[in-house]
C-alpha cells in the first residue's frame, strides 16, 4: 500500500500533476471525463469526473436507481513550496538564482541542502490559441545552500528566514544563463517565444521510504489522505449512496480561489448533475439533509523531542489509525452528531480511531471541511493521519496509517446513510 502511495506522491509534484495522476487512476477505472464548458450527458449506473482549472478534481459514481444520500470524501492536492516567478532568472556575475515567493506556510529550514527539482504547467501558443501543458523537469537543478556555521555562529539557536534573501534557490553558475526557459521549452515541447505564462513551482523530488514501520516523503499533508481517499473511492462496492471524491487545489493559501474549497466547483457540480438527472431541488435538498462529508487532512502526531506541544487527553500517534479531530471554534467541523457517525463506521470497519484536540493555549490550524461547508452546507467530521514535520518538504507518519484510513473510508462508501430526524441517522 505504502508503495502504491510513494509511486502517487512521485508522480503528484505539483497540484496540476497530482490531478493528471488522478486522472490516469480514474481513466484507468473507467471513469469518463466531463467538462464545465459542455453539457453533461451523464447515466446512472456510470462514473465520470471533471476537473477545474486542472488542479482540483471531482470524480463521483451514479447511483443505479434511487439512493439514500451523497457521501463525500475530500482533501487537498496542493503542498506547501516555492512559486517561481515569471521573470524567474536573477543573474550577477557569478551566479543564476531564481526569484521566487513562498506558497502556503512552510517550515523554510529543511528546505535547504537538498537537491530541489522545477515542475508546473506552461501555456503556450499554438496554432489555434493557447494550450496549456504540464512539465516536470524530474532531475535535480536547484539547491538552497545554507550559510556556513562559520559565518553565522548563532545558526544553532533558531534563524529568522528572510524569503527574498535566504530562501532563493541556487540555480547554477552564470553559465548557466538563460538555460532555465530553454529547458522549460524543450519539456513543454515548444519553442521558447511561443511560452506566455508559467505556473511554475520549486520541489523536492526525493522519493518516499518506509523504515521501522514508519514511512518518509515529501508531501505527505495531504497525498496520504488524497492517495487513501481515492483507493478507498475506487475500492469501494457500489450501495444505495451517491459517492464522490473530491480532491481541492489552494488549501495552503486559504482555499479562496473558483478551484479551492470556498469556491463553487462542488456546488456548481451538484447542481449541474441533479439538472442531467432531472433531480429536482426538494429531491436534492432531502439528499443532502442526509449526506455526510469527510474531509481528510494530515494531523500533527505527539513529537518525540517535544511531547509537551499535545493536549494530555487528545494526543494522536503514528499508527494509532484514524484521526478525529476536532475544535470548539469549528475550524474542524467533528461535533457529536459526525463523530458519532464516523466512529461507528471505523469500528464496522476494524479501524483503529484517535481523538486530536489542540492544547487550549495553542491555536493549531485548520483546513477545508468548515470552508466547504460555506458552499454546501451539510453534516461534515474532520480526520487525518499522525504526522510529524507538517509543512516540511520531507514528512514522516505511520506506515500502518495508509491501510487504516483506506479500510474506513472504504466502508463509508459502502455504508448506506439515511435520516429521518434532524441529527439522527440510520446506517444500512
Ligand atoms: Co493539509
Amino acid at each position: 500500500m505504502n508503495q502504491a502511495l510513494f509511486s502517487y506522491i512521485a508522480a503528484s509534484v505539483t497540484a496540476y500533476h497530482a490531478i493528471a495522476q488522478t486522472k490516469r487512476q480514474l481513466i484507468q477505472a473507467g471513469y469518463e471525463p466531463l467538462y464545465e464548458g459542455q453539457t453533461w450527458q451523464i447515466k446512472p449506473g456510470k462514473a465520470y469526473f471533471v476537473t477545474r482549472n486542472q488542479s482540483s478534481l471531482i470524480a463521483f459514481r451514479v447511483p443505479d436507481g434511487d439512493f439514500y444520500s451523497f457521501l463525500f470524501a475530500a482533501a487537498h492536492a496542493d503542498s506547501p513550496a516555492f512559486k517561481i516567478k515569471e521573470n524567474a532568472e536573477l543573474s550577477d556575475p557569478h551566479y543564476i538564482r531564481l526569484s521566487v515567493e513562498k506558497y502556503g506556510g512552510m517550515l523554510c529550514a529543511p528546505w535547504m541542502d537538498r537537491p530541489l527539482s522545477i515542475a508546473g504547467r506552461v501555456l503556450v501558443r499554438c496554432s489555434e490559441g493557447i494550450e496549456s501543458r504540464l512539465i516536470d523537469l524530474r532531475q535535480p537543478c536547484a539547491l538552497i545552500p545554507n550559510v556556513a556555521i562559520h559565518f553565522n555562529r548563532t545558526a544553532n539557536d533558531g534563524m529568522a528566514y528572510n524569503p527574498a534573501v535566504d530562501m532563493l534557490p541556487l540555480y547554477g553558475m552564470v553559465s548557466e544563463k538563460g538555460s532555465l526557459r530553454r529547458r522549460i521549452a524543450e519539456a513543454a515541447f515548444a519553442e521558447e517565444t511561443d511560452i506566455l505564462a508559467t505556473d511554475l513551482f520549486v520541489y523536492n523530488p526525493q522519493p518516499g521510504i518506509e523504515w521501522n514501520n514508519l514511512i518518509s516523503a515529501p508531501r505527505l499533508d495531504d497525498l496520504q489522505c488524497a492517495f487513501a481517499a481515492l483507493t478507498a473511492f475506487l475500492q469501494a462496492k457500489p450501495s444505495r449512496n451517491f459517492p464522490f471524491f473530491c480532491l481541492f487545489d489552494n488549501e495552503e493559501v486559504g482555499s479562496q480561489t473558483k478551484q479551492g474549497a470556498a469556491g463553487t466547483f462542488l456546488s456548481d457540480t451538484l447542481a449541474r448533475i441533479c439538472h442531467a438527472l432531472t433531480l429536482d431541488t426538494d429531491t436534492y435538498q432531502r439528499k443532502l439533509a442526509a449526506s455526510f462529508f469527510v474531509s481528510c487532512d494530515n494531523a500533527h502526531g505527539v513529537h518525540p523531542n517535544h511531547p509537551e506541544y499535545k493536549d494530555q487527553n487528545h494526543a494522536v500517534y503514528p499508527n494509532g489509525g484514524v484521526v478525529i479531530k476536532y475544535n470548539a471554534n469549528q475550524r474542524y467541523t467533528s461535533d457529536a452528531v459526525s463523530a458519532a457517525l464516523f466512529q461507528l463506521i471505523c469500528t464496522r470497519a476494524g479501524v483503529p480511531f484517535q481523538r486530536y484536540a489542540n492544547r487550549a493555549d495553542m491555536p493549531g490550524g485548520s483546513t477545508l471541511g468548515n470552508i466547504a461547508n460555506t458552499q454546501v452546507s451539510l453534516n461534515t467530521i474532520d480526520i487525518g493521519l499522525a504526522q510529524f514535520a507538517m509543512h516540511s518538504p520531507f514528512e514522516t507518519a505511520g506506515a500502518d496509517d495508509t491501510a487504516y484510513l483506506v479500510r474506513a473510508l472504504r466502508e463509508f462508501y459502502e455504508t448506506g446513510i439515511q435520516t429521518a430526524c434532524d441529527s439522527s441517522y440510520i446506517l444500512r
